[in-house]
């Protein structure tokens, strides 16, 4: 099987072993505490879950500024994104400051209970230049209207460092237990199924045609033996379909539409980014940790807004060291209903003149579906417009 990201062996931080879990929970409870950001809870539940391999925990100035500027950390490791537990200054308590270890408390579970043990290797503070820097080369831009930039910006300065070790998944075991897992539990499903070539497909919304169609012509390009559908369970932006109506949506397609025992419908625990060509490499990462041989990077991936031409994220996997990654990249044109194929086409496979593609903006689709009124089957599978619907007319209006 392909190699995890620059190490030999996954490295997942949940202590599994019962007994020393327990042990560390309690003293979790005693410890001095902090609050974590939403983001820094999800980084904790993807370093439980081996899909941060072979990061030991949370960066400190120094490495995230390496890896913001030159996409490796000081130890020369390909990393895309800054992994980082930023505080507000209220969390930073004399104890806090004294401590050798601490705990770090769930703020997306009721009672915040402890979701990781931190060794404090450092405890630094961000100056504005800094801050200012690791945004803009994360996301390409600081404009605080971007989804993703004031999940940063807004957390404070002070920066918490160290290995840590993780007791619990967050609630994203309790939530999806039939869609949330861990590379490991991925990789030992691929293994399971006798898979070679898995191609990976990353998404955070409802699957449609043009999203089925880029599934399928990868899967046939690189002659994969299976497709993991990898979607992300984590905090969206607003307007964004949550993951449990959109885990839905996938299955009933891949129900009706793949052939059984062609696809593998999972999830991670993370936060949705926005940060286009940075989070594409990312993504890149985590799917060689968790097997995956091949990932599909498409138009505008992880992106919002027009923060991103349609094809950064696929552009800037030519800018990394050939040596980087193990995994391939299946970059995917256009996918759109082609009038004259009668079937989802990549443009660039099938240049035909403008109007023999079928294709409806996602504000007019969505305007339909909110209407009740099922969108033309050459965009969505109507067991998914059904779903989709029902969402629409009740808990998206609640
Ligand atoms: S993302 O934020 O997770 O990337 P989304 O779920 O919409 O958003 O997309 C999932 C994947 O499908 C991404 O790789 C994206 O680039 C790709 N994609 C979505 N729609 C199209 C399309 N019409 N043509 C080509 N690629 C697409």
């Amino acid at each position: 099987m392909i190699k995890p990201h620059g190490a030999e062996t996954l490295n997942p931080l949940y202590v599994s072993d019962e007994v020393k879990r327990a042990e560390l929970t309690k003293e979790a409870e005693q410890l001095p505490a902090v609050l974590l950001s939403s983001g820094a809870a999800a980084s904790a539940v993807m370093l439980a879950s081996g899909y941060f391999t072979p990061l030991t925990g949370y960066m400190n100035i120094d490495e995230a500024i390496s890896v913001a500027a030159d996409m490796k950390l000081p130890n020369g490791l390909f990393w895309p994104v800054p992994v980082m537990n930023i505080v507000p200054p209220e969390q930073l308590t004399d104890a806090v400051k004294n401590a050798k270890r601490i705990a770090l408390r769930d703020p997306n579970v009721e009672g915040n209970p402890p979701l990781a043990v931190m060794k404090v290797s450092a405890i630094e503070t961000l100056s504005a230049d800094q801050k200012q820097f690791l945004i803009e080369k994360t996301f390409g831009t600081t404009d605080p209207e971007h989804p993703g930039v004031p999940a940063f910006a807004n957390v404070g300065d002070n920066v918490l460092s160290g290995p840590i070790e993780v007791l619990n998944y967050s609630y994203f075991r309790e939530d999806f237990p039939n869609t949330f897992r861990t590379a490991v539990e991925i990789r030992e499903d691929i293994a399971a199924r006798g898979w070679n070539t898995v191609v990976a497909f990353q998404t955070r919304n409802p699957m449609h045609r043009a999203h089925e169609g880029l599934c399928k012509i990868a899967q046939k390009e690189v002659n994969a033996d299976g497709i993991l559908i990898h979607m992300l369970l984590g905090k969206l932006k607003p307007g964004d379909i949550p993951a449990d109506v959109r885990d839905a949506a996938i299955r009933a397609m891949v129900e009706h539409y793949f052939p059984e025992n062609t696809v593998s419908i999972t999830g991670y625990g993370f936060d949705m980014l926005y940060a286009g060509p940075r989070e594409a490499l990312l993504h890149a990462v985590f799917r060689q940790n968790c097997g995956a041989t091949h990932f599909i990077v498409g138009r505008d991936h992880a992106g919002a807004g027009d923060y991103y031409g349609a094809f950064d994220a696929q552009e800037i996997f030519d800018t990394i060291p050939e040596d980087a990654l193990e995994i391939g990249i299946f970059r995917g044109n256009f996918t759109v209903w082609s009038k004259k194929c009668n079937e989802i086409v990549m443009m660039s496979d099938s240049p035909h003149d403008a109007d023999d593609y079928f294709s409806i903006s996602g504000t007019k689709l969505r305007e339909m579906l909110a209407a009740g009124e099922p969108p033309p089957p050459e965009i969505a599978r109507p067991e998914v417009a059904q779903i989709l619907m029902k969402y629409y007319q009740t808990e998206a209006n609640a």
